[in-house]
Formats: C-alpha cells, sequence, structure tokens
C-alpha cells in the first residue's frame, strides 16, 4: 500500500510532499520519507511509523527546495526501518528514488552491482534500481537521468511504478509505470507539475492530469512534460479533467469500483505478499498467527467456513493447503454450518474467510466452531471486524477498500492469503521440502507481474464480451485447481449482469448440463496447459459436438486450443498453483465488459448488499 509524492515548480515541495502523502494514509504504511533538492545537495528525511514522526523530524531539521520527491512504505524486503524507508540514494549520493512493486530479480541485480563495488545501505529491493540508476549515468547515458532511468529499469523484472530525481539535473523528476504495481499520475499546474501513485495525493493542486500506461515513462519538468514508451517513442497523452467530488476522484481513470479493483490487484496482491515473505531467506512469517511448529503440527484437520465468492476462493485453498502442508481440508458454507451439528475439537482449526468481516452466516459459524472448542482462525479484508476480532489467529488481505459490491481484488488476496498460509503451515509442520518452499517464494515473487499480464489484454475480452453479452445463459467449466475459478466466473456475470450462468467442475458437465448445450448456449471452459488439459480438451470436444459456442480461457502458446474453441483468451504460461489467480481475471473482466454493454449497475447490482448481516 505504499504511496509516492512527487513535485517540481516553484514553491517548496516538502509541505506539497507530505500533505500528498497524508492524503494516502488510508492505505496503510509502516515508514515514510522525502527527499528534496537544495542547495546543490539531495536531503534525505526519513522515520518509522507514522507521517507525524516524519514531519517532528522535519520541524527540528527542514529541507526546503523546489523539487522533491516522497514516499509512504509498507515492507516488503527487510523489516520496517528508517534506513529501509524510501526515498533510497545511490552510493554516490547523485540519484534518489521512491518506488511501488517488487523487483524479482534483485538479489542476482544486487550481487551483480556488488562485484562491481556498490556498497548497499538497506534490505529493500528498491535500492538496486537507484544503484542501476547511477551505475548507467556514469556509464553510457552521459549523466542524463531518462536514458540512465530507461537503461535501469530494462534489468528490471517485474511489476513498478517508479519515480526517480537527480543532483546532476535537479531541474527534472523521471517516473515509470511498468505493469500493474500502482498507477502513475502527472498532475498538470501552472508552471508547476506533480507526480502521484494516486489521485487523491494531488487533487487538491490540479484536476489535469496524465495516466502513464504500462511501458511508459515521463520527464516532468516544472513547464512539460515528456511522455515516451519505454522504448523512447514519443507520445500524446490525453490529458484527464478529474471531478472535484470524492466518489468520482476516488474512481480515478476508471468508470465503476468494480473496474478499478479489477485492475488495481497487481498492487492488491503485492499488498497482500508485503511483509508475509521474507525474500532473502525465503520463509513464510504470519506474525499475527503466529504457530509453533509443535501447535501447527497438532492441527489435524482445517474446515473453511465462508459464503459467496469467499466460500470459492476457499476451495481453491484446500488444494493448496493439502498439497503443501498435508492437512485435510473440508469447505463448507458459513450458511449451512450450524444446521448440521459439526464434529469438532481442539485439533481442528475453523478458517473463516469473509472480505467484510461482518458476514452474519459466516460469523454463526465461526460461534459455532467456538463453543465445539476448535481453533478459530479468519481471512478478512476489512481490518477491526468482528471476525478479526473474535478468532484465535488471523490473516488479513490488505487488499484496500473494495467498494463495488461484487467482489473482485478481495477474491484474488484472499487466495494469495492462502498459498501464504499453506506454505507456512508446510513450514512450520516440515511437510514442505526446503526446495520447494523457495520455489514457491519465487513463483509468488512472480505473481503480480503475471497479473499484469492478463490485464494487459483487457481490450480482447471488452471485444468478446461484445459477442457475447446478449445470450442468456452461460455454463463455465473448470478442473482440478481451476473448477473453483470456473464457479467463481459464472458468479460474476450472474451478479452484475443478471445473465443464468452455472459453473461445473467439468467431469460432472456429462452428469446433467450436457442436457442444456445448444447454439444457445456459449460454455466457457478454463482450459490450461496443466495437468488437467487433456480432459478439458475432451470436454470442450463433447461441448462443440453439441452446438455450444466455446469460449477457451488458455495458456499463451497454445494454439493447438485454437482448433477446437470458438475463441480464446490467453494467461501467461505460469506455475499451476497461480493459475486461478489469473484465471479468474479475464472472467472478472469479461462480467464487467458484459454487464456494461447491458447497461447494468455494475457497482450496485440489483438485490445485493457488500455485507450481508441478515440471515
Ligand atoms: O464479506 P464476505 O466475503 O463474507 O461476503 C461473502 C459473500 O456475500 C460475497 O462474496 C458475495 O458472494 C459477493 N457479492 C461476491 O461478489
Amino acid at each position: 500500500m505504499c504511496g509516492i509524492v512527487g513535485y517540481v515548480g516553484e514553491k517548496n515541495a516538502t509541505p506539497i510532499i507530505i500533505d500528498g502523502l497524508q492524503r494516502l494514509e488510508y492505505r496503510g504504511y509502516d515508514s515514510a520519507g522525502v527527499a528534496v533538492f537544495q542547495e546543490g545537495e539531495i536531503r534525505l528525511r526519513r522515520d518509522v511509523g507514522k507521517l507525524n514522526n516524519l514531519r517532528t523530524r522535519l520541524a527540528a531539521d527542514p529541507i526546503t527546495g523546489g523539487i522533491g520527491i516522497g514516499h509512504t512504505r509498507w515492507a516488503t524486503h527487510g523489516v520496517p526501518a528508517e534506513h529501509n524507508a524510501h526515498p533510497h540514494i545511490s552510493m554516490d549520493g547523485e540519484f534518489v528514488v521512491v518506488h511501488n512493486g517488487i523487483v524479482e530479480n534483485y538479489l542476482e541485480l544486487r550481487d551483480e552491482l556488488q562485484a562491481e563495488g556498490v556498497e548497499f545501505k538497506s534490505e529493500t529491493d528498491t535500492e538496486v534500481i537507484v544503484q542501476l540508476v547511477a551505475r548507467f549515468a556514469a556509464n553510457g547515458a552521459q549523466g542524463d537521468l531518462t536514458e540512465a532511468t530507461r537503461k535501469a529499469v530494462s534489468y528490471l523484472r517485474g511489476a513498478h511504478a517508479i519515480v526517480v530525481m537527480s543532483k546532476r539535473q535537479p531541474d527534472r523528476l523521471v517516473a515509470v509505470r511498468i505493469g500493474n504495481a500502482g498507477g502513475v499520475a502527472l498532475g498538470l499546474g501552472d508552471g508547476e507539475n506533480f507526480i502521484a501513485s494516486d489521485i487523491p495525493a494531488i487533487l487538491e493542486q490540479t484536476r489535469k492530469m496524465i495516466f502513464l500506461e504500462t511501458r511508459q515513462m515521463a520527464t516532468v519538468w516544472a513547464d512539460h512534460v515528456d511522455v515516451q514508451t519505454l522504448d523512447g517513442k514519443t507520445l500524446h497523452p490525453e490529458i484527464h479533467d478529474v471531478a472535484w467530488d470524492p466518489v468520482s476522484a476516488a474512481k480515478g481513470e476508471y468508470k465503476h469500483f468494480m473496474q478499478k479493483e479489477i485492475f488495481e490487484q497487481a498492487r492488491s496482491i503485492t499488498d497482500t505478499i508485503r511483509g508475509r515473505v521474507d525474500f532473502e531467506h525465503e520463509t513464510v512469517i504470519l506474525g499475527d498467527l503466529d504457530l509453533t511448529p509443535q501447535q501447527a503440527q497438532d492441527i489435524q484437520r482445517i474446515v473453511t467456513v465462508a459464503c459467496g465468492t469467499s466460500y470459492y476462493s476457499g476451495l481453491v485453498g484446500k488444494f493448496y493447503i493439502e498439497n503443501l502442508a498435508r492437512v485435510n481440508v473440508e469447505v463448507d458454507y458459513g450458511s449451512e454450518y450450524r444446521y448440521r451439528n459439526p464434529i469438532l475439537n481442539d485439533k481442528t482449526a475453523v478458517l473463516a474467510i469473509t472480505q467484510s468481516g461482518e458476514t452474519v452466516d459466516t460469523l454463526a459459524a465461526m460461534e459455532e466452531a467456538r463453543d465445539k472448542g476448535a481453533q478459530l482462525w479468519s481471512i478478512v479484508n476489512a481490518i477491526g471486524s468482528q471476525a478479526m476480532r473474535i478468532a484465535d489467529g488471523y490473516i488479513t488481505m490488505n487488499a484496500g477498500p473494495e467498494i463495488g459490491v461484487a467482489s473482485t481484488k478481495a477474491f484474488t488476496s484472499s487466495i494469495v492469503d492462502q498459498y501464504l498460509l499453506a506454505l507456512y503451515l508446510g513450514q512450520q509442520r516440515g511437510t514442505l521440502p526446503e526446495a520447494l518452499r523457495r520455489q514457491h517464494v519465487h513463483d509468488l515473487a512472480r505473481l503480480p507481474d503475471l497479473v499484469g499480464r492478463v490485464l494487459d489484454r483487457s481490450a480482447e475480452v471488452e471485444a468478446l464480451a461484445h459477442k457475447l453479452y446478449q445470450y442468456t445463459d452461460f455454463l463455465y467449466l473448470g478442473r482440478g485447481i481451476n473448477y473453483p475459478i470456473a464457479l467463481e466466473g459464472a458468479l460474476k456475470l450472474k451478479e452484475i449482469s443478471y445473465i443464468h450462468a452455472e459453473g461445473y467442475p467439468a467431469g460432472e458437465m456429462k452428469h446433467g448440463p450436457i442436457a442444456l448445450i445448444d447454439e444457445h448456449m456459449p460454455v466457457l471452459a478454463i482450459a490450461l496447459k496443466d495437468s488437467v488439459y487433456d480432459k478439458m480438451i475432451s470436454q470442450i470436444e463433447q461441448a462443440k459436438a453439441r452446438g455450444g459456442i466455446v469460449i477457451a480461457i488458455a495458456t499463451e502458446g497454445d494454439t493447438f486450443i485454437g482448433t477446437k474453441a470458438d475463441h480464446v483468451l490467453y494467461i501467461p504460461q505460469a506455475p499451476e498453483m497461480l493459475t486461478p489467480i489469473l484465471a479468474v481475471i479475464p472472467l472478472q473482466l469479461l462480467a464487467y465488459s458484459v454487464a456494461v454493454a447491458r447497461g447494468a449497475d455494475v457497482d450496485q447490482p440489483r438485490n445485493l448488499a457488500k455485507s450481508v448481516t441478515v440471515e
């Protein structure tokens, strides 16, 4: 949930940056910092904890200047500490950077730079960026900030939002967006310009904004901005006039909250992972669950209770926990649990998954579990909610506020939480070999970038939605770890477009739903290059033989599937355990675009509430 603010102009940058960071406080952070160019030097002030600590430090030791950058950090790599807070400065003291995202290959880059004699002052992944900028400024870019940054970012794997400032060219900032680690908004003023990760940070200053797309960069002076692709092609981006009212401002460049929340997922997933993984030692830390190895080993069974989308998330989590931690998992509807006198004891952990933390049925299931002596864990998004308060241990989703009634980013974050839980249990129970754990931690680091790559293909989904929006019945099929994604895809479509949609495990099709298939029923099949690929191809063939229109969610590079399905939506190749998180995104986008095409009220669909507090 890191925030970025930058300023270049005639005024004192420091209060403008601090004010902007303050407006992003709601996103959460553990430290903050600001860097300003003053009297020929980059001056840096950083502190842990709330912005007030930084303010106090600035009051005692002020910095003033017409250009600067600031950041609120929520730790991913390295503990919350002053030396890990952004901005990070290069060893030669000439460049300074703020960054949102995860540098997936930071260990190898750090080793490479250390071998060249660079000394690192932090444990962060971010510091490699500024040291790379310094390397290329000295070597190849002739000191030019834009070119040095362009070269540096070409070495980074992952999704990033970056702003860099230079002592050599103190009249400009350079901002870069790669993937979806959060936005980069350029705020255009009169003789001054602003940069922010989130619109509210600079909305008091200007309503005229440019939003960088992925793989774009901007050089920002006080009186003009130059936007280019990372390949150096000059662009003439649209200047948006952002509305003042808080709701429109919060939606930013998006038409609906649901759309915004779908597109936020690379960032929300980064926030879910943040602080839970020690990337250097490749271990998982779940501080609010905090089980000793013995406590973890004593657990004989996990019962997941949840409703709606959270229930489907639990079905994915079952695969993770059973595979990685070797604990038996049952997944139950929160609304049914208390009506069947469940068998529980203190060796059972009941895991409640709830975005709102206030769903009455899930809370009732938790109470039933407590009465019967089970341990109580929860996965929640709403901090301080009932499900968090009454649990013995919890894992927060950290997805940020989810406003759209149809859950999207909370779904993917709750799946990531269960992935972390499975790794943590496997680690504590000793059921997960170290090499495998390391591999999974690597995979997690890649996830935000992979999510960004799925989102980059959103136009293909929108085009398909225009072909499909008039159909009235859909069948969604998936198998293995992706069968719950078929259920979730169908739920998304019915919730917001009011189209009848059924989700099924693909193998069940022939046991009933196949009777429905004809040329009026599109069949959406999740057919990835994974352990059940051949089975899914045979389901597609059966659907085609009945005249069904088949839309496949497939793996990039799979051309064969195009000979079987009528339409194909691709996701990148990824480890099988990550695929549910990727495969659900085109389904969220499809539901969204179909609902928009049908003129439905996407954010507040009829008859539904965000938090279901009645039975
Ligand atoms: O807040 P919860 O996660 O407990 O909510 C559970 C369901 O009510 C919720 O997931 C519902 O199905 C959503 N409308 C899904 O989009």
